[in-house]
Parts: C-alpha cells; structure tokens; sequence
C-alpha cells in the first residue's frame, strides 16, 4: 500500500546507515590484532594402552573467547580438539563439576576469568590427589561416599514427621549461613595436606551444617558419628580449605 511505501521510505535512510556501520565494523574486527593465549592443559587417556599423563599445550586468540576459564575449554574442545574431557553442567558456580585446579589452586572454571596476561601459560590439570578417571575428570566416588556418610538431611523423631511445620527462627536461620551454600565440588578437601593423607575430615563442615541447624533432632547422634579417627581429629585447622572454598565458606567455624 501507499502507507507501507512511504514507511518504506522512511526506513530506507536508517537501514542503509546500519549497513554502512555493520560494514565498518567488519573492518575494525579485521584489524584487531589477535590475543594469543597458551592454556596447557593435562592429558591421560586410560583407553590408550601405555598412555601416560602429559601436559599439552593450545594457543587461542581471546578475541574469539568468551572470558573464563571454562569459555577457553569449550573453545579447545570445539575448534581444536574434540576429545579434550571435562565437565560442567551449569556454568555459574551452582553444580560443582567444574573444580579444576588452574597454576596450583583448586577453582571453579566457570567463574574464574581468563588470566589477560598473555606471557603466561595458564596450566590446567584435574583436582589433586585424586584418582583420574580421563583428561580432567577426577574420580569423585571416595567424596560422594563421604558425604553420603554423613547422611546430610534433617533428622526428625519419625513418629512427629509431616505432623507440622518445621519452624525456625531466624537468628537461629542466619546460623547457617556460609554453610549451607556449599555446593559440594570438592575444592576444599582436596587443598588440604591432611585430607591427601588421611582422606578424612572432608565433610566436616557439611555435617556441622546439619548439626546445628535448630530444626534437626539428633544433635548427640551427630557428635556421636564424628567421635573416631578419621573425622574430627584429622584435621589440623592448616585452612588451606578456607582460603581454596570458590564459595568463600568459612571450614573455621565448624572447627571451632
Ligand atoms: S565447602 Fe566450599 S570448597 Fe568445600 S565442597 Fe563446599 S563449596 Fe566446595
Ligand atoms: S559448571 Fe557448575 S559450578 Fe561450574
């Protein structure tokens, strides 16, 4: 119609101008020099007979990547090299499968940014201490069976159970806060000497969680089933967990 013409029209100048800007966009996009980054990366695949642990070493320009850590993985994994393995799942600091340790310290990738100091190789390897089940995967079954150990839930008297509502204060509430945001990944544990040693003492703070939490029942039951060798006296306050925890959770307040 006439009126579609004429809004044609008006459009016309706009649309052109957007063109010409998308067009001095390409241009400048070619210019930028690229920013080259080594990530080197540990490498062991059980499958391959003889294989043993390497580091292996891949350049990205950052210019094509998003800006963390777990960006460059999946840039790698994309355009490099398919069989790198690694896990995530949620990519913000929710699910805990991203733990690696990045230049020595245990981290979650996908919220640690990207080291821009391009001189520097940033070397990625699995969480220490740990079995390895391929590349960047560790075997986590010892962590999960401890912190199944624990069975980390309220525990009621059965017979008051769906009865009523389990109330709480609030000042009673804010206790457990810096506890019960803990995602289980397995940083902390696997910073600490004592747990490399012993592998216990690894769900403390988790347990204390629960055993303080107002609303549980079973505070003697809980003391109980840390009164042996291997919970509560192995560990030796070092916090190397404190200063490693991507949740910035305090293992300290449990110690004490
Ligand atoms: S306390 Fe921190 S480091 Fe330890 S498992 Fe929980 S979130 Fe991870
Ligand atoms: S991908 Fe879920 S915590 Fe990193």
């Amino acid at each position: 119609t006439a009126a579609s013409d004429s809004m044609a029209l008006r459009r016309a100048p706009a649309l052109l101008g957007f063109q010409v800007q998308a067009c001095q966009g390409a241009q400048t996009a070619a210019a930028v020099a690229p920013h080259l980054k080594k990530f080197a990366i540990y490498r062991w695949d059980p499958d391959k007979p003889g294989d043993k642990p390497q580091m292996q070493t891949y350049e990205i320009d950052l210019n094509k990547c998003g800006s963390m850590v777990l960006d460059a993985l999946i840039k790698i994994k994309n355009d490099m090299d398919a069989m790198l393995t690694f896990q995530r799942s949620c990519q913000e600091s929710i699910c805990g499968s991203c733990a690696m340790n990045i230049n020595g310290v245990n981290m979650l990738v996908c919220t640690r940014r990207i080291d821009y100091n391009l001189s520097k190789v940033s070397k990625i390897y699995p969480l220490p201490h740990m079995y390895v089940i391929k590349d960047l995967v560790p075997d986590l079954n010892n962590s999960y069976a401890q912190y199944k150990s624990i069975q980390p839930c309220l525990r009621k008297d059965e017979s008051q159970e769906g009865k009523e509502q389990y109330l709480q204060y609030i000042e009673d509430r804010e206790k457990l806060d810096g506890l019960y945001e803990c995602i289980v990944c397995a940083c902390g544990s696997t910073s600490c000497p004592s747990y490399w040693q012993n592998g216990g003492s690894g769900v403390l703070m988790q347990a204390y969680r629960w055993m303080i939490d107002s609303r549980d029942d079973f505070t003697e039951e809980w003391l109980a089933q840390l009164q042996n060798p291997f919970s509560l006296y192995r560990s030796h306050t070092i916090m190397s967990c404190t200063r490693t925890c991507p949740k910035g959770l305090n293992f300290r307040k449990s110690n004490s």
